[in-house]
């Protein structure tokens, strides 16, 4: 049993009011809150061995290197990868999942009428990247359907693979529903019709609600953000097989990246810093890591049965309310559901919570294809972390009967 007051007590903001009500952060999904000591942990980088890294000769950049390598290990580790130079730190997972286009996109890798398959559940960071690279290569993009229960039609997946079938880059769980995609299945159908199919698995709404191993996914990119475990904005992962990431190309050019340059030739560096051209968010890799080894204090399965337990009470309670609907399968939920409510547009429901101090987030969550198969506009998303209770639940059910009263 996790102890939830004194994780609590590491979240200042907790305590905070809105509206005059004590604050119920159900809004996760989106970005979640920072422990202490995270927070502290990044400004005793700047307090104590701020300077840049990789370059310098003196004590501070090498304090500061260290620390930088030291959190590359943690959070390979903590995806399961098989050395740090697979774990290369980009800004979240948009930049990560541009970057792979980006660079698939540069290596012959696609021909016109090659197919690239996404779900109908992606985020837009999941889908604008390979349409801009379906632009530049003449590739098409194919979409797996939702069945009758809104979930995957796994059906239509199998008859989608084909010998054209490149790229299937997929969602680990669903942001804009919570849906626990069956990911495992999808990554083994594509090797399965080909090896050389190139498998990415967006983790956004995955790392630090469940354990996530590259190895047991069985994928050849993995991608995910810091701001959604506890760390801070700016700061995420890209994990790549280390012979894909060997084979293809950089992404940006600039300092660090390279080994060697004259005008007649650039050679580039080793794994990983070839793809981390620039200075770094040196403080955000240190404080990721520091936000690993708070979600490690309280372990993965501890921290994915809390979650799942608010979210199994919340789908019970909501499931009394007559005019709520809550897409996709009840038992297949990661730490976010998302409501329809009949008559009530999310997001006068969503200012209303507001108005009580409960944040969700409302409206299409950068998932019109979805929005669109589902035939609404938008939902109103509450999406748990480790700090959230089943009283906040119960207020929140509360509040939203209330808010639901005055709608309708
Ligand atoms: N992708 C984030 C969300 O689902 C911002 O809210």
């Amino acid at each position: 049993m996790i102890n939830i007051s004194k994780i609590r007590s590491q979240f200042p903001i907790l305590a905070e009011h809105v509206h005059g009500k004590p604050l119920i952060y159900l809004d996760n999904a989106a970005t979640t809150q920072k422990p202490l000591r995270v927070l502290d942990c990044s400004r005793q980088y700047y307090e104590s061995i701020n300077s840049n890294i990789h370059r310098g000769i003196h004590h501070l950049s090498q304090l500061a290197t260290e620390a930088h390598e030291q959190a590359r290990e943690t959070l390979a580790a903590f995806v399961g990868a098989t050395s740090p130079e697979e774990f290369v730190f980009t800004s979240g997972c948009t930049m990560g999942l541009n970057m792979i286009a980006s660079i698939l996109g540069r290596v012959g890798f696609l021909a016109p009428g090659d197919e690239i398959i996404l779900s109908i559940s992606e985020h837009h960071s999941n889908i604008v990247p390979w349409q801009m690279l379906c632009e530049r290569t003449g590739a098409i993009i194919k979409v797996i359907p939702l069945d009758a229960e809104q979930t995957w039609d796994m059906g239509q997946f199998s008859q989608l693979l084909s010998s054209k079938t490149k790229i299937v880059s997929l969602a680990y769980v669903a942001n804009g529903t919570g849906t626990i995609n069956p990911i495992r299945q999808a990554i083994s159908q594509a090797k399965a019709q080909h090896k050389n199919i190139i498998t990415i698995v967006d983790a956004a709404q995955a790392v630090g609600h469940l354990p996530v191993n590259v190895q047991q996914l069985g994928c050849d990119f993995l991608v995910f953000s810091g701001h959604k475990i506890y760390a801070p904005t700016g700061i995420g992962g890209l994990w790549g097989k280390k012979e894909l990431l060997e084979y293809l190309p950089p992404w940006m050019g600039g300092g660090e990246m390279i080994s060697e340059v004259t005008f007649e030739k650039t050679t580039y560096n080793a794994l990983p810093f070839k793809y981390e051209a620039g200075t770094p968010n040196i403080e955000g890799a240190i404080a990721m890591a520091e936000a690993v080894r708070f979600i490690n204090s309280i372990g993965l399965r501890e921290i994915e049965l809390h979650e799942k337990t608010l979210v199994r009470h919340a789908i019970d309670r909501l499931h009394e309310l007559p005019l709520v609907h809550i897409p996709g399968r009840d038992d297949c939920h990661g730490a976010a559901i998302s409501l329809i409510v009949q008559g009530v547009h999310h997001y006068d429901l969503g200012a209303l919570l507001d108005q009580m101090g409960i944040a969700v987030r409302t409206g299409h969550h950068c998932c019109q294809p979805l929005m669109a198969a589902l035939g609404v506009t938008g939902t109103t998303r509450l999406s748990f972390a480790v700090y959230n209770t089943l009283d906040e639940v119960d207020q929140t059910v509360g509040a939203i009967q209330k808010a639901i009263s005055m709608l309708v």
